[in-house]
């Protein structure tokens, strides 16, 4: 057997995609797996926890489309549109690439639910398409059922453009997601109008129409998290709906690396700090945070005397007010980068403020961490529904924004009002559930079991 597992190179896809080929290598050790990313994503995600990789897992360059001396503009989209020009070109000469190499063909395609072409490739190919879902599977549906959305609100803006904010403010329609808002979803469900259309969108445009045809579908996710409308109504599209767990999570988690091993400083700074008393600040790598919002939130965490941990890139250091890290430095630590997932397995966290990307949401609940919500693009706002509203384990900032009263109202929330105690129960309770979920004989065990199953037989 040979499986080619093809990854979406940007934000944290690809990082569950190796990781999923990561558990399958260990267990399917008779089967050769060729990951195709780009080398840009290859090199950022093989580190640390993935470097001693099993001898059957090979990595096979995916072109990325970047003009040779290509003078970038800014605009983070523009990598992508580059990639998906070059699709599916590029992944089908790494796929030959593979399969000269290993004198071995193609068995099964396991790609990016995101790279709606696979489908076709696999179906050329006479092979299994095994698609990954990575964000939450509330964002599948909202996807499968863009022309319902979208007819809806056409016909509502037609009988009332009275009022936008109303508007905006409807519940959607869809099966599972009556808790969810048309001001939620992703651009790329309901457009802006006037928006132009981008190779991007019109690759997860295609979504629709080419998941009715899967047979099998990989959830990064578990059973026991849906609302049951939800689950009813996806288990209705796919016949093998395989709820493997938060891929890119070990549960339980691995126990705290030693002292010597913690080379920011940020764990055994936590040692030194109350149990949970810290609030862990941190939007990924992506995000970039309006100045002004930088200076409120920073103005907020002086005047609370709360401790804090804040990972801050340093391209963004020159925002913090000036004197702030000293004068903050006798209650909090800033530093470039931090390890989340240990931080957030740490004793002395209390509260999470976080962009809300699905990884950082997973591994927030997985630890029984509450989290504090400024969403800013893709899919943020839709999780910030589902942790505020749905499993209500956390709290949306107020207004959207960061402002001084805005983070000390929900600081305060979390952490001393009879609200935040009812949240800060409910996300141990997801932690549990998440926990027994992934034990051996949980369901998301079995769901991955049945996975290898599928990869090995075909
Ligand atoms: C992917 O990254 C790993 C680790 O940096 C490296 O050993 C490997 O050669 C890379 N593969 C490709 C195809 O870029
Ligand atoms: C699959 O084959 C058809 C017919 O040869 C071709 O038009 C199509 O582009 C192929 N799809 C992919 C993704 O290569």
């Amino acid at each position: 057997m040979h499986v080619a597992v093809l990854a979406f190179p940007f934000g944290s896809h690809a990082l569950s995609l190796v990781d999923l080929m990561l558990k399958l290598a260990r267990v399917a050790q008779e089967t050769r797996f060729s990951f195709l990313n780009t080398e840009k994503s290859n090199s950022s995600i093989f580190l640390a926890a993935r470097t001693n990789l099993p001898d059957n897992i090979k990595a096979y360059s995916v072109a990325d489309g970047v003009p040779l001396n290509h003078v970038f503009s800014g605009d983070p989209v523009e990598r992508v549109e580059l990639f998906i020009k070059e699709a599916p070109g590029n992944f089908k000469t790494a796929l030959d690439m593979a399969v000269a190499e290993t004198g071995r063909k193609i068995s099964c395609l396991i790609t990016d639910a995101f790279l709606s072409f696979a489908g076709s490739i696999a179906e050329n190919l006479s092979i299994p398409w095994i698609p990954v879902w990575t964000p939450v599977p509330h964002s599948l549906s909202a996807h499968i059922y863009t022309d319902m959305i979208r007819q809806r609100n056409a016909n509502s803006l037609i009988h009332d453009c009275s009022n936008s904010v109303e508007l905006e403010d409807q519940t959607l329609d869809v099966p599972g997601l009556s808790e969810f808002r048309i001001a939620d979803l992703p651009a790329e469900v309901l457009p802006p109008r006037n928006a132009k259309e981008t190779l991007f969108s019109c690759m997860l445009g295609q979504i629709r129409h080419t998941m009715p045809k899967v047979d099998t579908l990989v959830m990064n996710f578990y059973q026991e998290l849906y609302p049951e409308p939800l689950l009813n109504d996806l288990k209705s599209k796919f016949s093998n709906l395989l709820n493997v767990g938060f891929i890119s999570l070990s549960l339980p988690p691995p126990s705290l690396p030693p002292s010597t091993e913690d080379v920011t400083g940020c764990l055994s700074w936590l040692d030194g700090q109350k149990a949970k008393s810290v609030a862990f600040i941190s939007f990924g790598t992506v995000v970039n945070i309006p100045q002004s919002e930088i200076e409120e939130l920073a103005e907020a965490l002086e005047v609370s005397g709360i401790p804090f941990l804040w990972a801050l890139r340093d391209s963004m250091s020159y925002c913090l007010p000036s004197g702030f890290l000293d004068r903050a430095s006798t209650h909090g630590k800033v530093v470039p980068w931090a390890p989340q997932i240990q931080v957030l397995a740490h004793s002395s966290i209390s509260v999470f403020m976080t962009h809300c990307g699905a990884n950082s949401v997973y591994e927030s609940m997985a630890h029984g961490v509450p989290m504090i919500c400024r969403p800013f693009f893709a899919d943020h706002k839709f999780n910030a529904r589902l942790i505020a509203d749905e499993w209500r384990v956390g709290v949306r900032i107020d207004g959207g924004i960061f402002t001084r009263t805005g983070v000390l109202k929900s600081l305060d929330l979390i952490l001393e009002r009879e609200q935040g105690r009812g949240i800060r129960s409910r996300v141990q309770d997801l932690k549990e559930l998440v926990l027994k979920a992934s034990a051996p004989g949980g369901r998301a065990s079995r769901d991955f079991k049945t996975l290898v199953e599928k990869i090995t037989s075909v």
